[in-house]
């Protein structure tokens, strides 16, 4: 997988010590309830399982499976709902964690979604904002790093399904995906 990569964006001490951060802001924030962390799978899942144990705030968890991409490097701007949650959201402090935020579509449908479920508030932290490919106007709560127009993937970003598990974010090789 290494040799695939041009260039390391953000290492694992640069991710641990933004987890870290964001994590205290969101204690901050989550004071008097429990939230309701939903991880937008499959992207989020290792930002989510590193930014819920550096919480101290009690969370309760659940899961969604949404898509843009398919095999593609181009988001396709239709997300797809493929999983959805299994909790009901009436009522609850949302607290949706995403990987990126590239053109906004996945927000835009995942907010509409959760408040028209009657959820009481609405959260967004994103691990990495890609704000110069934004569609929609729309903008997390909180991002920890900011990126440029790179296909980036690793530490949960895929392309084509490969990559995910390398414990930093990097710059994919064009050859990779321009085969
Ligand atoms: C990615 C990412 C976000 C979404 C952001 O998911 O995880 O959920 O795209 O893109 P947008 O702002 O253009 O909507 P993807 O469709 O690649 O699925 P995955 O999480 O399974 O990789």
């Amino acid at each position: 997988m290494n040799k695939d990569v041009e260039k390391i964006l953000f290492t694992e001490g640069d991710i641990a010590r933004e987890v870290k951060k964001c994590a205290a802001w969101l204690d901050e924030r989550y004071k008097n309830t429990t939230p309701l962390a939903v991880s937008v799978l499959k992207g989020s899942v290792i930002f989510f399982c590193d930014l819920v144990r550096a919480m101290n705030t009690p969370v309760q968890m659940d899961f969604m499976t949404i898509t843009s991409y398919g095999a593609s490097s181009q988001s396709s701007g239709v997300p797809k709902i493929v999983m959805d949650l299994a909790a009901p959201v009436e009522g609850r402090d949302v607290l949706l964690v995403e990987d990126i935020v590239d053109s906004g579509h996945t927000l835009v449908k995942m907010r509409s979604l959760l408040e028209g479920r009657g959820a009481k508030s609405f959260t967004v932290v994103t691990l990495l904002d890609k704000p110069s490919r934004r569609q929609v106007d729309v903008k997390a709560d909180y991002s920890c790093f900011e990126v440029g127009n790179e296909f980036i993937v690793g530490y949960g970003l895929d392309y084509a399904q490969q990559y995910r598990n390398l414990p930093y974010v990097g710059i994919l090789k064009r050859s990779v995906y321009e085969k």
